[in-house]
């Protein structure tokens, strides 16, 4: 089980690799911004923000957020809240926040200058064995091998891998194989040539096999097998949640409530509301608001029901606009969150999670009288969110 090939042959193709992947990467690599100085700030950047994202709206994100933070200085001074809008959209919000705490470690603990060492790296708050090994060697042509899906997708397919290898021993032998195969001294330049190499000719399903100037070398090919290759692993069974959120209109603007730090989406702002069960939205809304918030509301009708998917869940999420009929000063509620009323001339400068997002899209779209305050029905001076 596992390496479906004798040693000798994955020691002859093992030796082969090297020069040919570098020197597909020679006139086929992309031209990625970073890949101009390799500064270790916009190494560490990009290497953050292409996890779980397409390689073009990284590149995107990368050069909107380097405008706004040129250095590891201006991450560092910056507020959470100006982290998060920044990073507004790319998801995985936790990466936000370990990046802004790894800046003011930095520039704390390294005098300013982003690490270059594996070792090093390991210990900045988010950088995992990945991110270091990736870091280690673009920026600082350390001799770590870097290991993503795109690498592992490549040996499984070159090894004929019959295992699964995200995870155990499937992703131990990947590993072991790509130290070994590492060329010394080359690694800022191999590591990146596998990553463009899984990311523009061995794709997981656009199968390239003809042109590919690896295929003599690929075990899978002359199996027959790469499409089968990497083995799937069983797939987390999906979880429907439903969840109603209450857009509350007031002379002070809307309500918001920040999720608490620690939890998914923390530090970001949503409408006030929670799961709701065979009630249904507008039935279990009330009581939701009221332990959230301390006010009591009345529902007024259905805005819009949007969908949204992260990791293995799919929540179905209905707003419904709601009037003030009573109760208190807002306040933290009970759930740890905090809310507040938000005039319509600052929602933009607060980040939302991409359910919330849809949710004002609609709005702004299909009854922007919602965000224009009595004192702006003529035409509001917001800006707009999107
Ligand atoms: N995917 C993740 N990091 C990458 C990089 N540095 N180059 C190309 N693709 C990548």
């Amino acid at each position: 089980m596992g390496l479906n090939s004798r040693a000798s042959h994955s020691e002859d193709s093992g030796q082969q690799l090297a020069p040919r992947l570098l020197q597909w990467f020679a006139s086929h690599g992309r031209p990625l911004p970073w890949r101009k100085t390799y500064d270790p700030y916009q190494v560490w950047l990009s290497e953050v923000m292409l996890q779980q994202t397409q390689m073009e709206r990284g590149v995107a994100y990368f050069r909107r957020w380097l405008e706004r933070f040129p250095n590891v200085e201006a991450v560092a001074a910056a507020s959470r809240e100006e982290i998060l809008k920044a990073w507004e959209g790319l998801g995985y919000y936790a990466r936000a926040r370990n990046l802004h705490q790894a800046a003011q470690c930095i520039v704390r603990d390294h005098q300013g200058l982003v690490p270059r060492s594996y070792e090093t790296l390991r210990s900045l708050p988010g950088i995992g064995p990945y991110t270091a090994a990736a870091i280690a060697s673009i920026a600082g042509n350390e001799d770590v091998a870097a290991v993503d899906a795109n690498v592992l997708r490549v040996y499984a397919r070159l090894f004929d891998i019959d295992r699964p290898v995200g995870s155990g021993p499937g992703r131990r032998q990947v590993e072991e194989l790509a130290a070994r195969l590492l060329p010394p001294g080359r690694a800022r330049l191999y590591n990146q040539a596998l990553m463009d190499f899984g990311g523009l000719v061995c794709l997981p399903r656009l199968l390239r096999c003809a042109s590919c100037p690896l295929s003599s070398l690929c075990r899978a090919a002359r199996a027959g097998t790469v499409a089968q290759r990497p083995l799937a692993k069983v797939k987390k069974k999906l979880v429907c949640l439903q969840r109603a959120a209450a857009v509350i209109v007031g002379p002070g603007g809307l309500v918001l409530c920040q999720r608490p730090a620690g939890e998914l989406w923390g530090g970001m702002w949503e409408f006030p509301g929670g799961k709701y069960g065979e009630e249904g939205a507008a039935e279990a809304l009330p009581s939701l608001i009221r332990r959230q918030t301390g006010l009591v509301v009345r529902v007024e009708r259905e805005i819009v029901t949007v969908v949204h998917h992260y990791t293995h869940h799919r929540v179905q999420l209905t707003a419904l606009l709601c009037a003030v009929v009573g109760g208190e000063a807002l306040r933290g509620g009970e759930m740890g969150t905090a809310s507040r009323w938000v005039p319509r001339n600052e929602l933009h400068r607060y980040a939302f999670p991409a359910g919330t997002r849809k949710i004002l899209a609609h709005i702004e779209a299909v009854c922007p009288e919602l965000l224009l305050g009595p004192q702006d029905a003529a035409g509001c001076g917001c800006p707009s969110l999107f």
